[in-house]
């Protein structure tokens, strides 16, 4: 697969050998909360079906994890995302979601969900679009409270809508 803007990125599930790339970009991708290696490995051999790595020439450029919850297979749920701020693609972190979305939706899943930092411009406006890609607005709820977060982080705010065909 390759973006709709750049034939050089390439869109797949991540294999394990993913990983330590992906726990690297997420170390240098603020607000992003870093996860162990270990947590990344388990996501890329376990989810991979419902995540993504964007490629360019071989190196990651981005991801996407996410998942089914179990208790609600209705709802996709996207993880973390990011972009490497080098090799930034304008789209590029949209591409990739809706490839999750997509395949989320052709899967069975009737619902997009993910937590936002409340000062997060940037992916606030992400899931705008990608909302209205699916002919939708979010709905905007707390998901989880600074003080459930440790008292020193943001809280957590889910933004969820319903995927229905997305326009093109
Ligand atoms: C969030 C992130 C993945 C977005 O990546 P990106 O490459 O900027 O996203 P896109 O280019 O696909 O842009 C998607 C939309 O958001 C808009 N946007 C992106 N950054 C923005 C900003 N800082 N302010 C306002 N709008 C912004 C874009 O203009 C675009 O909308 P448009 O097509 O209508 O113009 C990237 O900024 C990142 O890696 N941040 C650090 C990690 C992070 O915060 N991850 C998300 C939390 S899990």
């Amino acid at each position: 697969m390759s973006t709709a803007h750049d034939t050089r990125i390439r869109l797949r599930p991540p294999t394990i050998a993913d990983a330590a790339a992906i726990h690297d970009l997420v170390v240098r991708s603020p607000p992003l909360d870093v996860n162990s290696l270990y947590a990344y490995l388990v996501w890329c051999r376990d989810f991979a079906e419902t995540s993504v790595v964007a490629l360019h020439e071989d190196r990651l450029a981005g991801f996407v994890t996410g998942y089914r919850p179990p208790r609600d297979p209705d709802t996709y749920f996207a993880w973390q995302s990011a972009v490497d701020p080098a090799l930034t693609r304008p789209g590029l972190a949209f591409a990739m979601m809706a490839e999750v979305a997509g395949r989320a939706r052709r899967a069975g899943a009737r619902w997009f969900e993910t937590t936002v930092n409340p000062g997060n411009r940037a992916v606030i406006m992400l899931i705008r679009k990608l909302a209205r890609h699916h002919g939708g607005t979010p709905e905007v709820s707390t998901l989880f409270e600074s003080a459930d977060l440790g008292g020193a982080h943001d809280p957590e705010i889910l933004y969820r809508f319903p995927l229905a065909e997305p326009w093109d």
